[in-house]
């Protein structure tokens, strides 16, 4: 079994200073893993932030700077992190971002930005775990998609494409690291009170939330049990699959 030096499962969380990321980081550790946050060095606020939050977990957690977008540094982080920390385990992508805005507005920028991290930012950190986890023979890899990759979202040609495109990416891992030891699955959040979504016009915010079924947004801390839920030892049947988490406002079969 590859443990970290401590002697626990290492788990590369990107996003991992976000909004959801921090909920998750802060779950893998109190479930025994050992953590790194991966996100861009220039949120210095955030940072500062996370590491308050995190200081009670005794150094399950640690803040590692990379951008996702960027293939080589994604490559760079992970030699760090198996050389240093332990070999990666478990792979979370919560890396996102918006660039709301109707299709006939939306310029290139917009939506290659949001590609490059949504996505790209998946293959970028697939690509350079996969290899390890499938010689070890374990792994457990949950990229987060989105309700609005599921139903599309006035305003998110880009964000929902992306999102859409990370299941149909996990779903062709999943098949092709099934034999492996790898489980490779999604989790769908609904609207959740981060800051992404506190941006939402509060007009708009506030019809979501009306249609809603569980009458409220998300928690950061609800979609985080899913991730660990899923990334469990045991959880070794369950994958190429897609959980949703969002109050019942996307039902499907
Ligand atoms: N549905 C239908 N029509 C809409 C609409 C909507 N949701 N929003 C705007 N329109 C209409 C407008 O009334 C306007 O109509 P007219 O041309 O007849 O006047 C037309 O569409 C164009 O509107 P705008 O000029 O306002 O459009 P825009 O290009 O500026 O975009 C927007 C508006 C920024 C997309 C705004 O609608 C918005 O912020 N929507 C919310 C998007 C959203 O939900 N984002 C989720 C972020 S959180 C997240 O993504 C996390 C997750 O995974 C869930």
């Amino acid at each position: 079994m590859a443990l970290s030096k401590s002697g626990s499962r290492v788990a590369l969380v990107t996003g991992g200073i976000g909004g959801i990321g921090t909920e998750i980081c802060l779950q893998l550790a109190q479930v025994g893993r050992t953590v790194i946050a991966v996100d861009l060095a220039t949120r210095s606020d955030r940072i500062e932030a996370f590491r308050e939050r995190t200081a009670a977990c005794n150094g399950a957690i640690r803040f590692e700077p990379c951008d996702v977008g960027d293939f080589k540094a994604c490559g760079d982080l992970i030699t760090h992190v198996e050389r240093n920390i332990g070999q990666v385990d478990i792979l979370v992508n919560a890396a996102g971002i918006t660039r709301d805005t109707s299709l006939r507005k939306m310029d290139p920028q917009q939506w290659h930005e949001l590609i490059r991290v949504n996505l790209d930012g998946v293959f970028n950190t697939c690509r350079h775990v996969v290899d390890g986890m499938v010689t070890r023979q374990f792994g457990r890899i949950v990229n987060l998609s989105s309700v609005n990759g599921q139903t599309g979202q006035f305003g998110q040609t880009n964000y929902s494409a992306a999102k859409a495109g990370v299941h149909g990416f996990s779903m062709a891992l999943a098949r092709e690291t099934a034999r492996k030891g790898v489980t490779v699955n999604t989790v769908s959040p609904g609207y959740c009170d981060t800051p992404m979504v506190a941006a939402v016009p509060q007009e708009i915010r506030e019809q979501i939330i009306s249609d809603i079924p569980v009458g409220r947004l998300g928690t950061p801390g609800d979609i985080a049990r899913a991730v660990v839920f899923l990334t469990a030892d045991e959880a070794d049947y369950i994958t190429g699959a897609n959980l949703p988490v969002n109050g019942g406002y996307f039902m499907s079969f």
